[in-house]
């Protein structure tokens, strides 16, 4: 079985090893475009040793957005701006990753910390938002629902930013049909009350997400790897369940998808999470056991050892953290001499790696 810093090739591209940076919003965009403190936040992690650094959830278009703070992909100008962190992650052979996304009924929000209230108005920024139901999120506004051709319209949609995130130089796509968002709004029958062909049936539920992926997949190129972020379990009853995401997983494998990331909960806000140390491990080992698909694993990862049991003991083939890697963007480096493996520190950084 491999360890933790052994590379992993998916397609035509290989990860110098498999301890990822999760996707994290930073609410710190202006009108979809990021600045500033995303070349010094995501250049940290290019620089600390990460095998690949996803960028945070990226509107697909400018109503996909989670908050009026969040990047977006519907322009090549917001595309360009990511292209001098790509070339920095690029010289020090990490790969970077970009996920794809529509808030749906959890969009439209203010940024964090910047305001007193949740949903932006229209003054700020704030948009109608759209779900497949006229179904609120606890706290949220009502969204409108989509129309047939709106959906079809967004299928377009999330393979135009596709095709940007490409010409720009990002090595992976992430679709993101996680977390209460609007494809996991669709197949999850909590959310999704549709009588069209895009509600009901477990088959209808899925139809979204399974033409968003043959569309993002036929909009890159054959050795790009793409990975879908599910929540495997709504963590409520009649909800959205872990046999069903094994249900799922196959389709989206043999339509073009290489990885899921395996995650879980965001559609209720009154799920019963059972959070704790690699509480999401288990969905990513069944996932993997009964499908034999490859998975990443998220979740109250942080220790270099509980990290890299999880990968030689075959519970999942990569790992990704978020939390950990706010308190310690160079966490690889750290649980590389833990572990005792030779990895090789940006020439920038060399001095301060951990004497023999
Ligand atoms: C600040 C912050 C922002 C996040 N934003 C996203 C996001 O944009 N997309 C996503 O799929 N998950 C997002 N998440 C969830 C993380 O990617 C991760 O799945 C979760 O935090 C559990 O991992 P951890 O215990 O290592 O933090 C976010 C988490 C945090 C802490």
């Amino acid at each position: 079985m491999p360890h933790l810093f052994d590379p992993l090739t998916i397609r035509e591209t290989t990860f110098k090893n498999r301890a990822w940076v999760s996707p994290m919003c930073m609410y710190s965009s202006v009108n979809g475009l990021i600045g500033e403190f995303h070349h010094a936040h995501l250049g940290a992690f290019t620089t600390g040793g990460a095998g690949l650094v996803f960028v945070e959830a990226t509107g697909v278009v400018s109503e996909g957005r989670i908050s009026i703070g969040c990047p977006g992909l519907w322009t090549n100008e917001q595309a360009e701006a990511f292209a001098p962190i790509i070339k920095l992650a690029h010289e020090n052979g990490v790969k970077m990753g970009i996920q794809l996304a529509h808030a749906g009924r959890k969009g439209g929000t203010t940024s964090p910390g910047l305001s007193d209230h949740l949903m932006a108005t229209p003054e700020e920024g704030g948009f109608q938002i759209v779900g497949p139901s006229q179904l609120a999120f606890e706290g949220y506004a009502v969204p409108r629902e989509l129309t047939t051709a709106e959906i079809k319209q967004l299928v377009k949609d999330w393979a135009d930013a596709a095709s940007r995130a490409v010409k720009v130089g990002f090595d992976v796509v992430e679709i993101h049909a996680a977390h209460g968002y609007l494809l996991h709004q669709f197949y999850s029958s909590l959310s999704n009350h549709r009588t069209d062909e895009y509600g009901g049936s477990f088959e209808n539920r899925t139809r979204f997400l399974q033409e968003v992926v043959v569309a993002v997949r036929h909009a890159i190129p054959e050795g790009m790897p793409l990975f879908v972020r599910i929540s495997a379990s709504d963590w409520t009853d009649g909800g959205w369940t872990i046999e069903d995401s094994i249900q799922l997983v196959p389709i989206l494998k043999q339509l073009g998808a290489d990885l899921i990331d395996t995650s879980s909960g965001g559609n209720v806000h009154n799920a019963k999470i059972a959070v704790g140390p690699g509480y999401q491990v288990h969905f990513a080992e069944a996932i993997k056991g009964h499908t034999g698909v490859t998975t990443s694993a998220v979740g109250m990862i942080t220790d270099p050892a509980q990290a890299d049991e999880i990968i030689s003991s075959g519970k999942a083939d990569a790992i990704m953290m978020a939390r950990e890697f706010l308190r310690n963007p160079r966490w690889p480096l750290m649980a590389a001499d833990v572990l005792g493996v030779e990895v090789e520190w940006p020439r920038q950084l060399s001095r301060g790696k951990p004497a023999k």
